[in-house]
C-alpha cells in the first residue's frame, strides 16, 4: 500500500469536501491573491458581464480547486468541472461549452493536459463566446458558429509553462498561489480541529503546521493521521507530545521532508557529487516520475533553499548538506 502524504493525487480518505472553505472569508492566507480577486468579482457584479477569465498556478494541495469553488460562489454562479486530460475530442470540449448557462463558472482543472489541437476551440469561446465547429463529413464539411452565453473559464495548473502563449494571453487574471506561513497553516489545522470537531493545543497545531511543507492538504492530511494515533495511543486530545511521535512515526521530519524528499537529496549528493545534474538523470536514479518531482516534490525543497536550479541542472545546496548531517566538501 502506498501510504505516502505527500502524493499529487487526491487520496480517499482526504475526503476534501467536508473540509474545503465555501466562503472567502474561510479561505485563510493568499492575501494578494483573494484581494485582487475579490476587486475584480465586485467590478464584474456592477457592469453585470461575467468575470474575466482567471487562471490559477502553483504545486498541488495549496487551494486552486478550492479557490475556483468560491469565486463561483461570490459570483453567485453555478460552476461546471472538468479536467484536461478528459477532454479527448473537440466534440468533448464543444459538448460542455454548450451546456453552460449566463455568468456560469467553466473549471478546468490541470487545464495544460489539453491537447494542443482541441485547445483553439477555446481561443474563439474565451475571447468572442462563441463556439466554432466543423459540422458534416469528409468532402461536405463547414464551419458554423454558435453563440455562447458570457462565462468564465477558470483553469487550474500545476505548470503554468507549459500552456501555449495563445491560451495564456487570454487569461484577464492570472495568480500564482503560494506556500503558506507557518501562522497561517497552524489557522488551516484549528480550522479543521473545528470542522471535524476534534481539539488540538496551540503549541501541537503549530507544530504540525510547521511540518506541512507550506501545503494546506499536507497539513490536513497529517492533522487526520495524528488523530489517529491521539486516539488509539493517547486519550483522543492532541498535544504536542503526541504530534511529535505521531510525525515521527510517519518519517515526516522537522522541515516537513519525508523519504523521497531524502531519497532526492542524498542520491544527488551521493550519486552525482551535489550536482549539478538533470532532471531526467534525478527521476531515473530515485525511480520517480520526472513530473513528480517537478510539480510535487522540487518546489518545496526549492523554496526551502535546500535545492537550486542552475542552467547545467539541478544542484543541492550547502544546508540540504547540513539538514541530511552530511560534511559539506569544501570549495564546492
Ligand atoms: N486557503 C485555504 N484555507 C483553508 N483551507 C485550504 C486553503 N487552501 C486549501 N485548503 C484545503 O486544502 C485542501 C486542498 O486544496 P485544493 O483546493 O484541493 O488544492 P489544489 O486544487 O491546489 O491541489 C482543500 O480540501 C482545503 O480543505
Ligand atoms: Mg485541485
Amino acid at each position: 500500500m502506498d501510504d505516502r502524504i505527500i502524493t499529487n493525487e487526491q487520496l480517499e480518505e482526504d475526503n476534501e469536501e467536508q473540509i474545503r472553505p465555501r466562503q472567502m472569508e474561510e479561505y485563510i492566507g493568499q492575501t494578494e491573491v483573494k484581494e485582487n480577486i475579490k476587486i475584480f468579482i465586485q467590478a464584474a457584479r456592477i457592469r453585470k458581464e461575467a468575470l474575466d477569465h482567471v487562471l490559477l498556478y502553483g504545486p498541488p494541495g495549496l487551494g486552486k480547486t478550492t479557490l475556483s469553488h468560491i469565486i463561483a460562489n461570490e459570483l453567485g454562479s453555478s460552476i461546471k468541472t472538468v479536467t484536461g486530460p478528459s477532454i479527448e475530442k473537440s466534440g468533448d470540449l464543444a459538448a460542455i461549452l454548450s451546456s453552460l448557462d449566463d455568468y456560469d463558472v467553466l473549471f478546468i482543472d490541470e487545464i495544460h493536459r489539453i491537447p494542443k489541437y482541441i485547445e483553439e476551440i477555446l481561443y474563439s469561446a474565451m475571447e468572442d463566446f462563441k463556439l466554432e465547429i466543423m459540422v458534416g463529413n469528409e468532402g461536405n464539411s463547414r464551419n458554423i458558429t454558435i453563440d455562447l452565453p458570457p462565462f468564465t473559464l477558470v483553469g487550474a495548473t500545476t505548470r503554468a509553462g507549459d500552456l501555449s502563449s495563445p491560451l495564456r494571453d487570454r487569461f484577464g487574471i492570472v495568480s500564482k498561489l503560494q506556500f503558506y506561513s507557518d501562522e497561517e497553516l497552524t489557522q488551516i489545522v484549528n480550522r479543521t480541529s473545528r470542522v471535524l470537531d476534534c481539539p488540538i493545543d496551540e503549541d501541537a497545531a503549530f507544530e504540525l503546521a510547521r511540518r506541512s511543507r507550506g501545503t494546506p492538504r499536507v497539513a490536513n492530511r497529517l492533522f487526520k493521521r495524528v488523530r489517529d494515533y491521539a486516539q488509539v495511543l493517547g486519550n483522543g486530545k492532541i498535544d504536542l507530545s503526541i504530534t511529535k511521535i505521531a510525525l515521527d512515526r510517519l518519517k515526516v521530519d522537522e522541515l516537513g521532508l519525508d523519504d523521497t524528499d531524502y531519497h532526492l537529496l542524498k542520491s544527488i549528493i551521493e550519486r552525482f557529487n551535489g550536482g549539478p545534474v538533470g532532471i531526467e538523470a534525478i527521476a531515473s536514479s530515485i525511480g520517480e516520475e520526472q513530473t513528480t518531482i517537478e510539480d510535487v516534490y522540487e518546489p518545496y525543497l526549492l523554496q526551502r533553499g535546500l535545492l537550486k536550479r542552475t542552467a547545467r541542472g539541478r544542484m543541492v545546496t550547502k544546508l540540504a548538506y547540513e539538514h541530511l548531517n552530511i560534511p559539506f566538501p569544501e570549495g564546492k
